[in-house]
């Protein structure tokens, strides 16, 4: 398969707008750690996404609302101190920014200067418009992310497909075309008809990366962990994995263990 894949020194927010023009996909993966981070860097990805789902593949939390600013600034410092290539996008994380754009902006700038990130994302349309302008007024680059928004959780009810109905997809249209005038670089569009994706792609000159989008976007991202199969009971139809790391890191363990216990290991070379 050939692939256009022009290559960039550093990934920046421009980089993603001219790979939208020149119809190079964009690839996006979540990290949280400097070793997860290393690979995916040196793999080749455009974007790393410090996404709040952090709360949930690291933390352990049943959503993405529990985590906190401090601790989304811990995570995105390991990424960036692992990274040499790729753009780094840093969710702001609940409570952070939906009481005012004053809190918003301070939320944001904590995290460009005290984990390095690159960019900001933030769950919403309308309702955080004046946090949107108020960051971007500072300097920072704001991603969007429309559709489901894990955030909101409690308010949706369930994580099933959004916008299927003609007055939400209307919204989310609109929405799209506001973040694009706020001057955001880039949306992200969450579960959401692959049709409607595609149309809000076709509709704004900013990259609109897919999770559960369809293919009409200009690019995806997964959260790694789902990836690489080191979750194995979260399966919804978008996920592609790519490696059973579940099973593979289960039979390791269980070797060592076995290895441990049979005084196979250390063998006589392991040792000094
Ligand atoms: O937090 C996250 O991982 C995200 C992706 C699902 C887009 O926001």
């Amino acid at each position: 398969m050939s692939v256009a894949k022009k290559d960039y020194k550093r990934v920046t927010v421009k980089s993603l707008i001219d790979m939208k023009q020149n119809n190079e996909k964009i690839s996006m993966l979540t990290a949280y750690d400097y070793t997860m981070a290393k690979i995916v860097d040196g793999a080749g990805i455009d974007v790393i996404l410090v996404g709040d789902s952090a709360s949930n593949v690291m933390a352990g939390h049943e959503t993405t609302l529990p985590i906190t600013l401090d601790q989304m600034i811990y995570h995105a410092s390991s990424v960036v101190r692992a990274s040499e290539r790729a753009l780094i996008v840093v969710d702001l994380p609940f409570g952070s920014y939906q009481s005012d754009p004053k809190e918003a902006l301070r939320s944001a700038i904590r995290i460009m200067k005290e984990s390095g990130g690159h960019a900001v994302k933030m769950e919403g349309g309308r309702e955080v418009k004046e946090s949107i302008k108020r960051i971007l007024n500072a300097g920072i680059p704001v991603m969007g992310h429309l559709g489901l928004t894990p955030q909101s959780i409690y308010k949706f009810g369930t994580y099933t497909v959004r916008a299927k109905e003609d007055q939400e997809a209307q919204q989310l249209k609109e929405d799209a075309l506001m973040l694009e005038r706020a001057g955001c670089f880039g949306i992200v569009l969450e579960k959401i008809p692959a049709k409607l994706a595609t149309e809000v792609a076709q509709s704004v000159s900013i990259p609109v990366i897919g999770i559960g989008a369809g293919a009409g976007v200009d690019g995806q991202v997964l959260v790694l962990h789902d990836m690489i199969g080191m979750t194995h009971e979260f399966n919804p139809r978008f996920l592609r994995r790519y490696m059973n790391l579940y099973e593979d890191m289960t039979k390791a363990i269980g070797q060592y263990v076995h290895d441990v216990k049979a005084v196979d290991f250390p063998s006589d070379k392991e040792q000094y």
